[in-house]
């Protein structure tokens, strides 16, 4: 099956489940205008984020890796009035760009954007001793996942949902001696989450518009 037919299957997913307005679409303009790598999730999968998040009840959300906020719109229209996301980005110039985005699609009152490197700001969120996280999700530099893992942990509660991306990488995650530095570290992450005797998981295959790839979807058990 090649790739353009999972673009056309996404095309058709989008044609019958279109987001409400325009500025989900607007949001990747602005991304692209603002010279943002078009590396975010695609449309059914950020419906499929926000869907997995309402229907967990979420009502407080951490973002690890922002870029221009997409991901994060569909976040936090999933959540009740009451909700928030706080979501995490490195680089300003990503930061900027999302909160006029997220300020745009109308959710910017929900939305806390965080600047730095995403382990720092994490300690701090731990330090802070601020309530656990009702749904997680991990998304920035693969490098870092099992930093991510281990610091969401301290950040969740029993029935925290954890939803990492990319753990797939076009299939190379079955290649145990990968030199790919990513590689290793989505397998350092799905191998620690799989033997947690906190977590409970499994990893659902994606493809469409972004290849092939998929999420990791975790839930914390106590
Ligand atoms: N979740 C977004 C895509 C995120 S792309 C979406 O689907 O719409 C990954 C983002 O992580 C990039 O913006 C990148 O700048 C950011 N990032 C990379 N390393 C980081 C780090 N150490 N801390 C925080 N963010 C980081
Ligand atoms: C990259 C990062 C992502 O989060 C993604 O979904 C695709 C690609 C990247 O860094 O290349
Ligand atoms: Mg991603």
């Amino acid at each position: 099956m090649s790739e353009q037919r999972w673009s056309e299957v996404d095309g058709y997913i989008d044609a019958l489940f279109p987001p409400p307005d325009d500025a989900l679409s607007e949001a990747l303009a602005r991304s692209d205008a603002g010279g943002l790598p078009p590396i975010s999730v695609s449309f059914a999968q950020g419906k499929f984020l926000g869907l997995l998040a309402k229907m967990h009840g979420s009502r407080r959300i951490l973002e690890i890796g922002t870029l221009g906020g997409f991901s994060t719109i569909w976040l936090a229209r999933s959540l009740p009035r009451d909700g928030v996301v706080i979501t995490l980005e490195l680089e300003s110039k990503h930061a900027v760009v999302a909160r006029a985005n997220l300020d745009h699609a109308g959710v910017g009152d929900l939305v806390d954007v965080r600047v730095g490197p995403a382990v720092e700001s994490l300690r701090e969120l731990i330090a802070q001793g601020v309530e656990p996280f009702d749904f997680i999700f991990i998304d920035a530099d693969k490098e870092s996942y099992p930093q991510y893992l281990e610091l969401s942990l301290r950040l969740a509660r029993a029935g925290t949902v954890i939803v990492a991306d990319n753990v797939v990488r076009n299939g190379e995650v079955v290649e145990a001696s990968s030199e790919d530095g990513r590689v290793s570290a989505v397998r350092e992450f799905l191998e620690r989450a799989a033997a947690s005797d906190q977590l409970e998981g499994s990893v659902v295959q994606t493809v469409g518009t972004k290849g092939y790839d998929g999420f990791a979807l975790l839930v914390v058990s106590g």
